[in-house]
């Protein structure tokens, strides 16, 4: 039989989804239970060239960070597309506009994975200051032989000035946590937020210059889009005090990575600590890892068991939902429901 409605008695076929990575069970059973499911189990995203091929006539795809959705993707993918399910909160590896343009909504996860970032931009503030990598080669090196009065010493952490720059979910939740270092936190962003929230987190809003001039830690928490890309560059890095720490749990193309490297080699701020790099992964010989007051983690930010189960529940009732033609739970371009 071609088309038509299905004869009494047989049940309509299941949707199409291609996934495009193992996903914790918390979202994989669902999406088996409710799909003609393709998951990709290899070791690393797919290939783009496979991917295209593997998406073709597809309902839904849910997918990561690290797939590229645009006009060639959408494309392959055909006309029966009805929903891209992103797995993460960030959505800069999709084309946004395109799907929109195709009435294609757009899915992410955002909220569970905010306390469990802001840990990580804790734990990398932590490390830079208290040099914990250092101190750990240092060690397993054979290198210490005794206790030294001047022997890699740190930047106090408690007390410092914080500078957060983005003060949305995740930035208040670092926010959050630098209330018991007795830190006052300075923050810049579009917009001034609640000046009570403002006052719960003893937090005060300045123009971004002022932020990067007076902050002994600077900690990125910022979408990126055109106006963030390269927002730290040798300009802004010039500002920021000689003993200063830059913290990024964003996105690695909001850091220029050539003026940080010359930044930290040459002085001009302490160290810095990054989840995340431009590109990703990180080249095994960029200068960046040759530097012993720069940290490097492999984009971990979520990478709890709780976040990344919760974070694929999100995803996966996204994709059922848009699958089955109705709102999604969380879409980032819900004006696809606007157009009539
Ligand atoms: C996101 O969700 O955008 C993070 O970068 C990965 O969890």
């Amino acid at each position: 039989m071609t088309g038509g409605s299905p004869a009494p008695g047989a049940s309509a076929p299941r949707p199409r989804v291609f996934v495009t990575r193992s996903i914790p069970e918390e979202g994989l059973r669902a999406v088996l239970s409710a799909c003609d499911a393709n998951v990709w189990e290899g070791d690393g995203p797919p290939p783009r060239e496979e991917l295209l091929r593997l998406i073709v006539g597809c309902d839904g795809i849910l997918t990561m960070l690290t797939d590229r959705v645009d006009d060639e993707f959408l494309d392959a993918a055909g006309l029966g597309l009805r929903v891209v399910s992103n797995m993460a909160v960030g959505y800069d590896n999709i084309d946004v506009p395109a799907c929109t343009r195709r009435g294609i909504p757009v899915g992410n996860t955002p909220g569970v994975l905010t306390e469990t970032t802001a840990d990580l931009a804790w734990a990398l503030i932590l490390a830079a200051a208290r040099r914990l990598p250092e101190g750990e080669r240092f060690v397993h090196s054979g290198a210490w032989r005794t206790w030294s009065p001047t022997h890699q010493l740190g930047l106090d952490v408690h007390g410092a000035t914080l500078g957060i720059v983005g003060l949305g979910r995740i930035g208040q939740a670092v926010a959050r946590r630098a209330i018991g270092f007795g830190m006052p936190v300075l923050y810049a962003s579009r917009r001034r937020v609640d000046p009570a929230i403002e006052a719960g987190l003893n937090a005060t809003w300045v123009p971004m210059d002022d932020l990067l001039a007076r902050a002994d830690i600077v900690t990125l928490h910022v979408d990126l889009n055109p106006s963030t890309r390269r927002l730290i560059d040798a300009a802004a890095l010039a500002r920021m005090k000689p003993t200063a720490i830059l913290v990024n749990t964003t996105r690695g193309p909001v850091v220029d990575p050539a003026a940080l490297y010359r930044a930290l080699r040459d002085g001009t701020i302490r160290a810095a600590a990054l989840d995340v790099t431009d590109p990703e992964p990180i080249p095994v010989d960029d200068p960046l890892l040759t530097l012993d007051n720069c940290l490097i983690v492999p984009h971990i930010g979520s990478a709890t068991e709780a976040t990344r189960g919760k974070m694929a529940a999100m995803a996966a009732g996204n994709l059922l939902a848009g699958v089955r033609g109705e709102r999604l739970p969380n879409s980032v371009n819900p004006e696809v429901y606007d157009r009539g």
